[in-house]
């Protein structure tokens, strides 16, 4: 077999805090992650070339290395000592960029998990999560997938409950944040409001929608540019009022998403006027 195709799909934060900045330049991080059912579909082939070739359907998208897939299939590569293999990648993207949905780190995490089977490497976890780090903070949990407690720079994975079958509507407005920016902006200021991490690891698991989406909180929507906050706090209060359960930002942005309690309610909220908009259900395991 020298071709293998998979489905990357993207993460939510369900809350995001962040600590202290760490000697290395990075931040400890306490956040739930939660797989959801919007997708890449990353088609993987080996090749008798030594290099590494990434298309995707976006064309403003970096190619080769500079794409977080060819920066996977670099490192997973030189981790098994066969760099004379050539690898091609072609992404069909769904998962819109710059949004905090990990559309890159999860099509990085299907590379490392296709390239492990085309090459029946066989490595273990923590090798794959070694590798997957090596290429971004988010990378591991793309590997496994489902609902997690990620701490660390996100590499200490803690599997938790499944959010319970629900509908989310993600809204995609039109403004993205650099994300080291908005970790330096964050280090700047006073947060007000964290999430109550452990209250809402609870309420997963005993199943209890009310108090997790009461619990949603992301400490970076604090750190942003005024405009872009505000954008933020109106999609959430449109999102509640539409009946969604709780609202919250996704990672670094500029995502924002609402818990609503079927998948029917979430297609019926109408934001369309905020952005491109996406109702999807969690993923239990990927
Ligand atoms: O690991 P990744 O390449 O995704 O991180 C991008 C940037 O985000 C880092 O260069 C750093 O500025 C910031 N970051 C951080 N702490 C983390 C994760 C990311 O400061 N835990």
């Amino acid at each position: 077999m020298n071709r293998l195709t998979l489905d990357a799909c993207a993460k939510l934060n369900l809350t995001l805090d962040v600590g202290e900045k760490r000697p290395d330049g990075y931040h400890n991080m306490e956040m739930i992650m939660q797989s959801v059912s919007l997708y890449d579909t990353v088609d993987i082939t080996l090749t008798a070339k030594k290099d590494i070739k990434v298309m995707s359907t976006k064309p403003n998208l970096p190619t080769g290395i500079h794409n977080l897939a060819g920066k996977a299939a670099k490192a997973f590569k030189s981790y098994v000592n066969l760099n004379d293999i050539g690898v091609e990648v072609y992404i069909n993207k769904r998962i819109p960029d710059r949004a905090g949905m990990a559309g890159g780190s999860a099509d990085a995490a299907a590379v490392i998990r296709g390239l492990d089977i085309l090459l029946d490497t066989r490595l273990s976890a923590d090798a794959l999560s070694a590798i997957a780090l090596s290429v971004g903070s988010d990378v591991p949990f793309c590997l496994f997938g489902g609902t997690a407690l990620a701490c660390g720079r996100g590499e200490l994975l803690t599997p938790l409950a499944a959010l319970p079958d629900c509908g989310i509507l993600l809204v995609k407005p039109d403004f993205s944040v650099s994300t080291p920016a908005l970790f330096a902006a964050l280090d700047g200021c006073q947060v007000r409001l964290r999430p109550d991490t452990r209250g809402a690891v609870d309420a997963l698991c005993t199943g209890d929608m009310k108090a997790l989406a009461g619990r949603m909180v992301n400490v970076f929507e604090e750190a942003l540019p005024e405009a872009e906050r505000r954008i933020v706090v109106d999609i959430k209060s449109e999102l509640l009022s539409a009946g969604a359960l709780g609202a919250c930002m996704t990672g670094t942005g500029s995502a924002v998403f609402g818990i609503f309690p079927t998948l029917e309610d979430a297609r019926r909220a109408d934001l369309g006027r905020f952005g491109e908009t996406f109702a999807v259900s969690p993923v239990k395991s990927i």
